[in-house]
């Protein structure tokens, strides 16, 4: 993780902010590569900055699909649209998965906190059946008994997205903006204006 925050990481903010009124600006696309290396792609809420980083924040179950995906390959694109600012953020990088054995310490505060702050509805549905699975005819296997709101559930996992390139497109104005944004080796951030 950088230690100054990238170019990038503010006009995010910024589109998160104007578009604050509209609930589903906080949805995004995170595309993984399945097991046979097809693209996979689902909407996922974006829960925030990793603090002091550049970070992304999203929550998941481990027995989901994406789990195996990513511990096999990293590698995800992240692509979001502001309808109010009608902006596009398309983020290529690395996913970094933080489970119930997870050792760092950092990383084992960030996953108790994000827990904390999820509301009951939430966090009940880490305790439903299995993702995917053949849904039971029984309704009470998904009203289980409500899970600690202290201690997450082992099914309870983080992904940070740790971008490396960032292509931000604005459809204001004529041409439209198109700005590249790249991770450079020592971690500084390249800016480029490119045609749109
Ligand atoms: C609006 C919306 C928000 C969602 N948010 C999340 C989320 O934050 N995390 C998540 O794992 N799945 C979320 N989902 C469900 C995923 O899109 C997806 O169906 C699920 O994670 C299983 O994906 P997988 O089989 O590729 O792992 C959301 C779906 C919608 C429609």
């Amino acid at each position: 993780m950088s230690e100054t925050l990238a170019p990038w990481r503010s006009l995010l903010a910024r589109s998160l902010h104007l578009n604050r009124a509209l609930p589903n600006a906080r949805y995004c696309q995170l595309a993984t590569l399945t097991l046979e290396g097809k693209p996979a792609n689902r909407t996922v809420v974006f829960r925030g900055f990793r603090e002091g980083s550049d970070c992304l924040q999203m929550i998941t179950d481990r027995r989901s699909e994406k789990i195996p995906q990513i511990l096999q390959c990293p590698q995800g694109e992240i692509c979001w649209y502001f309808p109010k600012t009608r902006e596009q953020f398309r983020l290529s990088g690395t996913i970094i998965l933080i489970t119930a054995e997870e050792t760092h310490i950092h990383h084992r505060q960030a996953r108790d906190r994000v827990w904390q702050e999820l509301s009951d509805a939430a966090r009940l549905q880490f305790a439903w059946p299995c993702p995917k699975q053949p849904r039971p005819d029984f309704p009470v296997a998904f009203t289980p008994e409500l899970p600690s709101a202290k201690e997450p559930d082992e099914n309870f996992c983080i992904l940070l997205f740790e971008a490396m390139t960032v292509d931000h497109l604005q459809l204001k104005g004529n041409p439209q903006d198109r700005t590249l944004y790249t991770r450079t080796h020592s971690g500084h951030w390249q800016m480029e204006a490119v045609n749109p």
